[in-house]
């Protein structure tokens, strides 16, 4: 029916349903997109179980969203009906707290984000804010650009901002552990991107976390090297290759990041960007006695969206993607959360029918 569109909406923590609204309009300085693609990040959790702090609900989740501009708000002059953006976890910074103030807006006190603060993209029609969107370039589909926008933008970002440089030794943790044995399974959204990122950044790629059968996908995603954690100690491995200058951790388990420390170099940095429910426990004496540190870095702004998307057209890095409807976005956030996306789970029109549906 005209005017009306389809959204995915958690209702209670943990409960996701289909829902029919009224298409609204889009206020000053906002966009109303008709949503092509949007993929089901491991941050959706935080929407779905509502733990995200501040969160109210219903809330339609999707933070990782393409589609058409079909309106425009009064004020947008930059875009037009017609264009294709894409959108990610930061909708829009608020221009006034202090981090804005200085430029560093992805750490703005009280941004728009996708899917928490205002509905994402489970739906068929989104709005975003005019200044928090990205151009995407017609090299890619809408359904492989979708992941690009959270989790390939939060592994391009960390490794681009990380002060390396080309032939670096750079470690990935997350890209699967040997908990799903016999096929490939399980392998995180960020993680398959990481490593594609640090391969093509040119740095000496190293994948942590695999069991054997994975060894070949993780060689062709780009790394040259792979430490089954299940087989080798990883730190040790890691220093018998003189130390890796950064670690990616793109994992869901505090307790498996802590002891990497050990495996940087001097001065090498320990970059969190998964985010375990559990606590990261730490040994102060690597820290200490070769200087290594340990920060976390969150996604990143549309702009480094836009060169998140454009380095990957240049340097040829895709997702691997499974396209699911829309109708059946419970299906496949539970699928994503039991560690069987392969890789990522991304909702389209005329995605295939998830033929096992997790519950
Ligand atoms: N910093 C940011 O801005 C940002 C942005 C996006 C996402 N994130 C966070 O990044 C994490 C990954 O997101 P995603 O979308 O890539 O998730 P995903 O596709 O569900 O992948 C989860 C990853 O965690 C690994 N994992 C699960 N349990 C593990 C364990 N016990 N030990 C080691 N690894 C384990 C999985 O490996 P297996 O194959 O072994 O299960 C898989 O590689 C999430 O915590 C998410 O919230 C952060
Ligand atoms: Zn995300
Ligand atoms: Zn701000």
């Amino acid at each position: 029916m005209k005017g009306i569109y389809k959204a995915v909406e958690v209702y209670e923590p943990g409960r996701l349903r289909v829902v029919e609204r009224q298409v609204p309009e889009p206020g000053a300085g906002q966009v109303r997109i008709r949503v092509k693609a949007c993929g089901i990040c491991h941050t959706d959790a935080a929407t779905v179980t509502g733990i995200y702090p501040g969160l109210t609900l219903p809330r339609v989740p999707g933070h990782e969203v393409v589609g058409r501009i079909e309106a425009l708000g009064a004020g947008v002059s930059r875009w037009k009906i017609g264009q294709r953006v894409g959108v990610g976890l930061i909708g829009g910074e608020d221009e006034v707290c202090e981090p804005c103030r200085r430029g560093d807006i992805v750490n703005c006190q009280n941004p728009v984000v996708s899917g928490v603060t205002v509905d994402g993209g489970y739906a068929e029609v989104m709005i975003a804010e005019a200044r928090g969107i990205a151009s995407i370039p017609d090299e890619l589909s809408s359904a492989e650009a979708a992941p690009l926008l959270c989790a390939g933008l939060t592994t391009y970002n960390a490794l681009r901002n990380a002060g390396l440089r080309g032939g670096d030794l750079v470690a990935v943790q997350g890209i699967g552990g040997l908990g799903h044995l016999g096929i490939v399974q399980g392998i995180g959204g960020l993680g398959h991107l990481g490593i594609q990122f640090a391969r093509r950044m040119g740095f000496r790629t190293v994948a942590i976390g695999l069991g054997r059968q994975k060894e070949k996908l993780a060689k062709d995603l780009g790394a040259h090297v792979c430490i089954d954690t299940a087989a080798e100690d990883t730190a040790a491995a890691l220093q018998r290759m003189s130390g890796a200058r950064a670690i990616l951790t793109t994992g869901t388990s505090g307790a498996t990041m802590g002891p990497l420390v050990s495996g940087l170099a001097t001065r090498g940095n320990l970059i969190v960007v998964g985010e375990p429910q559990d606590q990261i426990q730490l040994n102060a004496f690597p820290l200490i006695f070769g200087g290594r540190s340990i920060y976390g870095t969150l996604t990143g702004t549309a702009i480094d969206n836009e060169d998140t998307v454009a380095f990957s057209v240049q340097e040829n890095i895709r997702p691997m993607i499974e396209t699911v409807p829309l109708e059946q976005a419970a299906d496949a956030y539970a699928h994503m959360m039991q560690g069987k996306a392969r890789f990522r789970m991304v909702l389209t029109k005329d995605g295939a029918a998830l033929s096992a549906p997790a519950h």
